[in-house]
């Protein structure tokens, strides 16, 4: 029988859940946003969603179709409810951005990945690891008695942008996630997402056999460690029998593992994917592994995984960050990405700011992500892009294409702790959902959903946040410099930091000394990286001539009056690159200055505050950074660069105090004049 349901039905559902409120408390499930704006073509009461009789493979399970029915209305088909709401939110977002008419001609939506995952880093205690956004929005002490709106609200702003998945709690896993008591309170935020099509995954602490049973060991080969897994994998399903499986950080920074017993990454993935298996559940299996004693961290993934190509049972997912170190600015992608053939692999990008001013600095993400997302790996000839390496295209295997985002939210009043943050969110959901879609069109639907359509205001706004990102590179690490952090928190400059570990210092990176800087990952004279690259680009990476700009000082080592294609010398580049970041993070406050008539003063005052600062961090980057290196290069800084406003000792002396699990106030920073 055909089902029918109407729009007011959906209507209950509905609420693109990305909008923004001020500072007062966040309205109880009520976005203000219920009713349809822009040009209503379709009257609202009418039955204008069906779901198919007959399957249409071209819609799969989470599809849709909008076309008009002979009596011209707009009809939704699909095979499912989640594709009717997927096509409910489309409309609405169509609508919302005066756009309505774009249905005069059908439409087809397919999400292109099939995992469209969020990332939690929240812990139990309540803290989010590189979370910025206040405190975790899980609130365990109170689960699974008292049941906060936020959390539908949470699932209706990520069903609205297509988001399937969500993992809990922090890759650091805390082992009582998986104790019956944490278990029950994780089932209530199941119920509450799977109306949603949203499923629960957890991240799990590979030593929890030792932990919550006293074995003696958590050896993946061992039967009682293994009896244990099956167990607990059996009283989960018995609890959420949707539950949708695993990620593990193993055997990195410091996290138990296989390799703690002699065992290997496959045999500890395996031992969970056997026991998630008959249940229709998945094992994300963290890629991120690193030892102090490498002479080069970028490296280590290829050289861990590669030999365990093929190894892997069909429902394990590697899961590979976008670049070979730690979502820097910049980085090259992840050469791993082209170095399996019988493996599933999917990426993982950063949608907290770690490395790019946490919430005080507005930074729209998205471009960071397609620029990897777009990338060749030519692992099987041009067209091997990360895209379709991890949509499983390359080797034909698109059964488990999924994508992972590390999430920026948090109980902040405006979920991700800046006004403009959300839009990374919203981005990351999209780009799941359809990684063609270009950064403008994101940048502009956001903008649109959330504050006017008005062009007066959507087309500055959207100028300045496309040119976010590279503007961030410019003045924070140009030219491929990386890690150039302060250890605490991550926020500002450190070149001169030191660590109990040599790859956890900036020195290990940058490499400044008198004969130059940069990281020499060349064949010849360096650590080599460059081999774990396909041609053309390992010899594109290997020569300095050709190796691209915006990446030399990632794969080459070079005198600081190298001429670079300015004609300038590198020192002076530089100089003049940090500068332009400056400038451009400056001309973001005269821009939002510009539009202030069209934002409420709460929102507009918030985002000028952060623009401030953030323009005023860009100085203390450009200081800090040519401050430390001048001592090696014996250059100046040209004279009609922005002069420093601090000695290298005032701002060595200057110490942030702040853990991993916040971001520095505005006042707490050093003082610069614009
Ligand atoms: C970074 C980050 C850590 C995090 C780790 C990871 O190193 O600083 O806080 O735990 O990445 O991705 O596992």
């Amino acid at each position: 029988m055909t089902r029918k349901l109407t729009l007011g039905l959906f209507v209950a559902l509905l609420a693109m859940g990305m909008q923004s409120c001020g500072d007062g408390p966040r309205p109880a499930n009520k976005s203000g946003h219920d009713l349809w704006l822009g040009d209503i073509t379709v009257p609202v009461n009418a039955p204008y969603k069906e779901l198919l009789t007959q399957y249409d493979k071209e819609l799969g399970d989470e599809g849709f179709r909008i076309k008009h029915n002979d009596k011209g209305l707009a009809v939704i088909y699909a095979n499912t409810e989640a594709g009717l709401m997927y096509g409910t939110y489309h409309m609405k977002r169509l609508g919302e951005c005066g756009e309505l008419s774009k249905m005069n001609d059908e439409i087809v939506e397919v999400p292109a990945y099939k995992y469209r995952i969020l990332n939690h880093w929240d812990n139990p205690n309540l803290t989010v690891e590189r979370g910025y956004a206040g405190k975790s929005l899980w609130k365990w002490s109170e689960l699974p008695g008292k049941i906060r709106p936020e959390y539908e609200e949470y699932a209706r702003a990520n069903a609205s942008i297509g988001i399937n998945g969500t993992v809990l709690n922090n890759v650091n896993a805390d082992p009582c996630m998986l104790t019956r008591e944490y278990l029950e309170k994780v089932k209530v935020l199941a119920d509450i997402f799977r109306p949603y099509n949203i499923k629960v995954y957890l991240s799990l602490n590979f030593a929890a056999p030792k932990h919550l049973a006293n074995l003696k060991t958590s050896d993946p080969l061992d039967k009682d460690v293994i009896k244990w897994w099956n167990d607990k994998v059996a009283e989960i399903y018995s609890i959420i029998p949707d539950f949708g499986g695993f990620l593990v950080k193993a055997n990195s920074e410091g996290q138990s593992g296989p390799q703690d017993y002699g065992r290997t990454h496959a045999d500890g993935a395996n031992m969970i994917a056997d026991a998630v298996k008959p249940y229709g559940g998945i094992v994300m299996w963290r890629a991120f592994v690193y030892a102090a004693e490498s002479p080069d961290r970028a490296k280590q993934a290829v050289e861990e995984f590669k030999p365990l190509d093929g190894q892997f049972r069909d429902n394990v997912i590697i899961q590979i960050k976008n670049g070979p170190v730690d979502f820097q600015p910049r980085e090259p992608f992840s050469p791993l990405f082209g170095q399996l053939e019988h493996t599933n692999i999917m990426a993982e990008m950063q949608i907290t700011q770690e490395y790019l001013g946490h919430s005080n600095h507005m930074v729209y993400l998205h471009p960071m992500w397609k620029e990897c997302l777009d990338a060749d790996t030519y692992q099987k000839g041009k067209g091997s892009t990360v895209a379709a390496e991890t949509l499983g295209k390359v080797h034909g295997n698109t059964a488990m294409s999924a994508i992972a985002g590390v999430t920026n939210i948090g109980d902040s009043v405006n979920w991700c702790g800046h006004q403009l943050a959300q839009a990374n969110w919203y981005a990351f959901g999209r780009m799941a959902w359809n990684p063609d879609l270009s950064s403008e069109q994101i940048i502009d639907e956001w903008l649109k959903q959330t504050f006017t359509i008005n062009k007066k205001f959507v087309e500055p706004v959207a100028k300045m946040m496309l040119a976010s990102r590279e503007a961030c590179v410019k003045y924070e690490m140009p030219l491929g410099l990386h890690h150039c952090f302060s250890g605490a928190g991550h926020y500002g400059p450190g070149p001169w930091d030191r660590s109990s570990r040599p790859d956890w210092e900036p020195a290990y990176y940058h490499k400044a000394a008198a004969d130059g800087i940069g990281f020499d990952r060349t064949s010849k004279t360096g650590t080599d990286a460059v081999s774990q690259y396909h041609e053309p680009l390992r010899s594109l990476y290997d020569n300095v001539e050709t190796c691209p700009e915006n990446l030399i000082l990632w794969f080459h080592h070079l005198p600081w009056d190298f001429k670079m294609k300015s004609g300038r010398t590198l020192w002076n580049e530089l100089c003049y690159t940090f500068q332009e970041g400056i400038d451009e993070a400056r001309g973001f406050i005269y821009t939002w200055e510009s539009v202030e008539s069209f934002v409420d003063p709460q929102r507009y005052g918030q985002v000028h505050d952060k623009l401030v600062r953030q323009a005023k961090d860009a100085i203390w980057w450009r200081d800090a950074l040519m401050l430390y290196f001048q001592q090696y290069s014996n250059m100046e800084i040209p004279a009609d660069c922005t002069q420093p406003q601090h000695t290298l000792d005032e701002l060595r002396r200057f110490r942030l105090r702040i853990s991993n699990y916040e971001t520095p106030a505005l006042d707490k920073l050093p003082e610069y004049n614009l």
